[in-house]
């Protein structure tokens, strides 16, 4: 079976900001549609400057970047049909908010896409709905908790329906409950159909949330199955990762010769729950 199209892919990709040195060297990454991916490495590897690559806010230095197969052309059309498919929530939501209402900032993406107001007003309700902020609709961005900035900008581009949600570290600074909340709405969002792309240094989420990650480390990008990038000791060095519990207890399991050595071990609480019953 030929895997379909990715919906986005950069290709040999290398980036260095002015003067400075290279960032990315020839990278390679493909976002096919309805994946969970979790973007991991160390501070200063490059991770936001991906993000900003695949959704078209930084032009490649060389290589490229190609949607739905064809090759991204940086003009107003090009872009608005880039950001019609991708849309990225920014790491600091200071950087993203500018409007002076919760409602008016979510609003204004569909807006500008033209849509008729029912149809915005529609999209805001249900943007605000799933990012539990309906109650701040009315509220200066600027008055708001990190916390509730952050839930803010990320309704902004949740009401853009884009097919690739990406987000720069969007758990960074939301409490747990708050942490909670956003991988249900994200569950809700893949379970319409949207890929969702994530930096984030939690390893535990990772495992938990992803099924695919791509690792940043010195050495280049790595893309494969979260569970097996995650359990790869080397790698994990290399990006200045911490190891997941999940696969610290794994191989307790397996040392205890309670897991077969080939069985994939616990992603989660409950994964591990299930695992105890059945060896119990
Ligand atoms: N606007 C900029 N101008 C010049 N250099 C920059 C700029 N933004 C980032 N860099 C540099 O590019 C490199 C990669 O930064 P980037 O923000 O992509 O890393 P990151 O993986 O997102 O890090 P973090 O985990 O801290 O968010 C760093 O060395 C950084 O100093
Ligand atoms: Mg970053």
């Amino acid at each position: 079976m030929t895997s379909p199209t990715p919906v986005v892919e950069l290709v040999g990709a290398g980036f260095a900001y002015e003067d400075g040195p290279a960032v990315l060297t020839d990278v390679g990454f493909a976002v096919r549609e309805g994946r969970a991916v979790a973007l991991l490495g160390r501070n200063g590897g490059g991770k936001t400057t991906l993000l900003r690559l695949l959704s078209g806010g930084l032009r490649c230095a060389s290589g490229k970047l190609l949607l739905d197969g064809a090759e991204v052309t940086y003009d107003r059309k090009g872009l608005t049909r880039l950001r019609t498919s991708v849309q990225l929530v920014v790491q600091d939501p200071d950087d993203q908010l500018f409007a002076a209402s919760v409602a008016q900032d979510v609003s204004f993406g569909p807006m500008n896409l033209g849509l008729p107001e029912d149809e915005v007003r529609l999209r805001v309700t249900q943007a605000l709905a799933a990012l539990d902020i309906t109650a701040l609709a009315d509220r200066p961005t600027h008055l708001l908790s990190y916390g509730q900035r952050k839930r803010a900008a990320i309704a902004g581009a949740v009401a853009m329906r884009p097919r690739i949600l990406i987000m720069d570290e969007p758990t960074a600074g939301l409490d747990p409950h708050g942490q909670e909340r956003l991988l249900e709405t994200l569950d809700g969002l893949r379970a319409a159909g949207t890929t969702v792309v994530m930096a984030t240094h939690d390893v535990d989420l990772a495992l938990r949330w992803a099924d695919e990650a791509a690792v940043l480390s010195p050495a280049g990008l790595r893309t494969g199955p979260v569970a097996e990038l995650l359990a790869d000791e080397a790698l994990l060095d290399a990006a200045r990762l911490r190891r997941p519990w999940a696969v610290s207890v794994g191989r307790l399991l397996r040392a205890q010769g309670l897991l077969p050595e080939d069985a994939p071990g616990p992603r989660t609480a409950e994964d591990l729950d299930a695992l105890l019953d059945r060896v119990g």
